[in-house]
């Protein structure tokens, strides 16, 4: 069974002052929530600058933990600005977001790049959140299961089956990231399908049906229940809406009861 997650990535947002409070909030709402009986996980994945902070104050809780949003491929050196997964580690993170669409847009993030750095997450033991999807055009011209599948399978190239199952995979379609419009339920359903029979096919189905695969995508409390409520989705991954503790831990609150 995998496990049902929800993340909110919050990408480069947030002061200081409100990013700890945020993380205070969703604390105290996650200890009243029995996320263990509904086998439910919640991840915060902060700027890298407030880390460090953000996990001290969720460690108490077994569900909630702290993710990076990125970590580099290399070990460590001569790399001005790079952060390494055992530098993320070491601060008491569980998991790093990898291979984010603005990371693959803006920051040269190819498929080959990110499957290192999925490698090195996993070399750590980090829970790699590896992130695919199409862009619009590429939905437009019917060619989006090929661009997943290719980022699947190279992007999780030279991965063991006895590490796989460490991996948590996001998809999140370009189009819907951001811009208010959200994949359809069956349009999610259809590709996170997909993705399992892929997965399944690459190492094997009891495996594939252990992998958790989220949803992201303008995921907010209005259509989340549609979404959580698909056969194949196991979780979200949550931009604008995890900003606030109100519409978070409502997606928190709604992911426990849908999820299946
Ligand atoms: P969004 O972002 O919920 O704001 O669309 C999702 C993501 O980029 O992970």
């Amino acid at each position: 069974m995998a496990k049902k997650i929800i993340a909110g990535n919050w990408k480069m947002n947030m002061e200081h002052a409100e990013a700890i409070l945020l993380v205070k909030e969703v604390a105290d709402f996650c200890k009243g929530q029995d996320l263990h009986l509904h086998d439910t996980e919640v991840i915060i994945a902060p700027p890298a600058i407030y880390l460090q902070e953000a996990s001290k104050i969720t460690s108490e809780n077994r569900r909630l933990s702290i993710a990076a949003q990125n970590c580099s491929e290399q070990d460590g050196g001569a790399f001005t600005g790079e952060i390494s997964a055992t530098m993320v580690k070491n601060v008491g993170v569980e998991a790093v977001i990898l291979g984010h669409s603005e990371r693959r847009q803006f920051f040269g993030d190819t498929n080959e790049l990110v499957n290192l750095k999925v490698k090195k997450a996993i070399e750590k033991g980090l829970v790699p959140i590896f992130c695919v999807g199409e862009m619009l055009e590429d939905r437009k011209n019917g060619k989006f299961k090929e661009v997943v599948a290719e980022q699947i399978n190279e992007g999780l190239k030279g991965i063991h089956r006895t590490e796989i199952q460490q991996v948590v995979v996001a998809y999140e379609p370009v189009w819907a990231i951001g811009t208010g419009e959200t994949a359809s339920p069956e349009q999610a359903q259809e590709m996170h399908g997909f993705i399992r029979n892929l997965l399944a096919k690459n190492f094997n189905s009891a495996i594939a049906m252990d992998i958790s695969i989220l949803y992201g995508g303008s995921v907010k409390p209005d259509n989340a229940r549609e979404l959580f409520g698909q056969p194949d989705v196991d979780g979200g991954l949550i931009g604008g809406a995890s900003l606030k503790a109100e519409s978070f831990n409502e997606l928190i609150r709604i992911g426990k009861e849908v999820l299946r």
